[in-house]
């Protein structure tokens, strides 16, 4: 099955003219705005999140065709289970329909992986997120990286349980804990830093995603609802990027 739509926000052939030379190597976005995209509307929220969805699939296939090499979104995070159970309910079930439709994401050599502790999430989802990421993982021209049931702090604890383990077996020394070694217990262990973090929808936080990796980020925020965002948005967050002084604390 084959996604048979085109968003009416797509631009031409020619978008990617106005793109910068230097890309980011890793780019997060935080897709925020569904809820009140659909209730400018008059809409349910969950057509907002439908919507969003649609933007999500286009957005991640422009990734891979710019060359972006690692494509992080925020899907659904652990604060996020405080919302009424009808509108958990739909996001699942968008959810269970997008991961049944990655045919594409495969043909394209894009391997997935799914960050977040996955053991609150429905078994079928948790199937099929493990189905995913074993058939994806031998491909290599993007890392398409969902953050589903994920959250920062939590993902930092599960960090220091499993160094906690090791010290309590004896196999590592407390006082000898790096910064890298935590960077390699953590979810996004195999996925470098994030260099542009991007959030729609005029937040100006990061509601706990990847708090860690975000240390050195810059940060590209706009006031454009998630459903909206086009791939002209994504370039003029790139071109921003491009002429940000990055310095990690030199001069
Ligand atoms: C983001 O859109 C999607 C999820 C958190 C799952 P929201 O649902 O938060 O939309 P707003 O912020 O209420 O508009
Ligand atoms: C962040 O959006 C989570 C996702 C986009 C999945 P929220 O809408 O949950 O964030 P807050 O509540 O505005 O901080
Ligand atoms: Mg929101």
């Amino acid at each position: 099955m084959a996604f048979s739509f085109l968003k009416k926000n797509q631009t031409g052939s020619d978008e990617t003219k106005s793109l910068p030379e230097v890309l980011p190597k890793h780019v997060a976005f935080i897709m925020d705005g569904n809820g009140r995209w659909a209730k400018k509307r008059g809409m349910p929220r969950k057509y907002g999140h439908r919507e969003g969805a649609k933007t999500f699939h286009d957005i991640t296939r422009y990734c891979r065709s710019i060359g972006i090499k690692n494509a992080s979104f925020y899907v659904f995070s652990t604060e996020n289970w405080k919302r009424p159970e009808e509108e958990i309910e739909a996001i699942m079930d968008l959810l269970w329909e997008y991961l049944n439709d990655c045919d594409e994401y495969l043909e394209q050599e894009v391997r997935m992986i799914f960050i977040g502790d996955k053991s609150r999430l429905p078994e079928r989802i948790q199937n099929r997120m493990k189905e995913l990421e074993e058939d994806s993982k031998k491909y290599d021209k993007m890392n398409l990286i969902l953050a589903i049931n994920y959250g920062g702090r939590d993902e930092i604890v599960y960090a220091a349980r499993q160094l906690a383990e090791k010290a309590a077996k004896g196999e590592l020394d407390p006082g000898e804990i790096t910064e890298e070694m935590i960077s390699d217990h953590l979810y996004t262990r195999e996925i470098p830093d994030v260099d542009l973090m991007i959030r729609p929808s005029g937040e100006l936080r990061l509601s706990n995603f990847l708090i860690w990796q975000c240390a050195y980020a810059e940060y590209y925020f706009t006031d454009v609802l998630w459903p909206d965002f086009a791939r002209s948005e994504l370039n003029k967050a790139l071109n921003d990027f491009a002429g940000r002084g990055r310095r990690f604390g030199g001069i």
